[in-house]
């Protein structure tokens, strides 16, 4: 069994909702082992300036209920410079800090791996409320956003009843369409539009036609953000007058945002956080690191760093030259077979709503 002293705990990249519950499980299950905690403020801003809080039970009392991170967030560049790393990792000798516990995305797995290879064992958290990180079925913050859509979207749809209105709602999702899926299903969406799939804009404004003719009053579309990446800047918003001039239907526009990141987590969100946090811990008092916390098949999951990273770009599609070379032909099997899944869900969900939405 590894023995840490003390070990680190930031949250870095987008903030989400069961971030602080997952800070607190760390902490209690650390405190618990006998393990020293310190919050490393501002991501990995704070372990490059020596810029941490003390961590005690007290600390993290009552914080499973709140939003946003305890210790703050940011992006920081100079991370990813030899310099930044060397002063990193001094600062990890300087305050005897033995292991690192990062709760963020593919980003911070990245800080993560590097830390690991320049002698500080790191584990990963996935925090983000995009759900966009193919290791995990799940991450942290996604249910209470998903949520806080479906509630904006119903507020909505009341206005558009009244009005005989079409809303166009934009919701966040940089390269990922999962938010605006599933609260779009959720929601009774008449049009969906995610960057996963192609978009049929003929056949989507055909579809919300036909729910007008049926007798639809208010009818709500759906667009992730990052169909603006795969066409148009502002996509979503400029397909508000295509919309209108194809059908005659008045037609609004709402991009929810960055208020989709605020907001107690809900019970999914605390729970797969204090269940992730406490793996954590036992997975370093086991000696791994350069982990993920996964949830896979409902199960919190170890995944090597390197294979979640590269498992991500190949579902992006955005492999590079080399990137296979260390892994062994099932390896590599199993992640297109892991990509395929995860798609077909998607498109299978896709199909689904359409099929319903008149
Ligand atoms: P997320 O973790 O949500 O993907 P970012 O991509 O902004 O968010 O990454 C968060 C932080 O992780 C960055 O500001 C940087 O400090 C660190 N990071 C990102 N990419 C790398 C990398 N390639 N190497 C080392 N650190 C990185
Ligand atoms: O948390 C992920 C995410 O919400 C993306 O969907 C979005 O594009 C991005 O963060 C915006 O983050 P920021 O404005 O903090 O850079």
């Amino acid at each position: 069994m590894a023995k840490y002293r003390k070990i680190g705990i930031l949250s870095s990249g987008g903030d989400a909702p069961g971030m602080n519950a997952a800070i607190r499980a760390v902490t209690r299950k650390a405190l618990a082992e006998g393990i020293e905690v310190v919050g490393i403020l501002e991501g990995y801003n704070g372990l490059i300036n020596g810029n941490f809080t003390e961590l005690d039970t007290h600390a993290v009392s009552n914080i499973i209920t709140h939003g946003g991170t305890i210790l703050y967030s940011s992006r920081c560049p100079e991370f990813k410079t030899e310099e930044g790393m060397a002063k990193a990792i001094k600062t990890c000798e300087d305050n005897q800090i033995d292991a690192i516990v990062a709760i963020g995305g593919d980003g911070t797995f990245r800080g993560a791996t590097d830390l690991t290879n320049h002698g500080i064992p790191s584990i990963g958290i996935p925090g983000t409320i995009d759900n966009d990180i193919t290791a995990t079925e799940y991450t942290i913050g996604f249910d209470t956003a998903m949520n806080t859509v479906l509630q904006l979207i119903d507020y909505l749809r009341e206005t558009c009843e009244s009005h005989a209105r079409c809303n166009i709602v934009e919701v966040m999702g940089r390269d990922c369409g999962m938010i605006a899926l599933y609260a779009g299903i959720s929601a009774g969406a008449v049009i969906i539009a995610i960057p996963e799939v192609p978009f049929d804009e003929e056949f989507a404004i055909d579809k919300l036609k036909k729910a007008r003719a049926n007798g639809k009053r208010g009818l709500i579309a759906v667009f992730a953000e990052g169909m603006s990446a795969n066409h148009d800047h502002e996509y979503s918003e400029k397909f508000v007058e295509k919309l209108q001039n194809a059908t005659g239907i008045d037609t609004r526009f709402a991009r929810l945002g960055h208020v989709v990141r605020g907001g107690s987590p809900t019970l999914r969100d605390r729970l797969t956080a204090t269940n992730m946090g406490t793996a954590a811990v036992s997975c370093l008092l086991e000696g791994k690191s350069n982990v993920v916390m996964c949830m896979q098949g409902g199960k919190v999951t170890a995944v090597d760093i390197n294979y979640a990273l590269i498992l991500d770009r190949m579902y992006k599609g955005k492999i590079q030259e080399g990137d296979l070379d260390n892994f062994s032909p099932d390896a590599i099997a199993e992640m297109k077979s892991t990509c395929a899944f995860r798609q077909a869900k998607i498109e299978n969900l896709y199909k689904m709503s359409y099929e319903i939405c008149e």
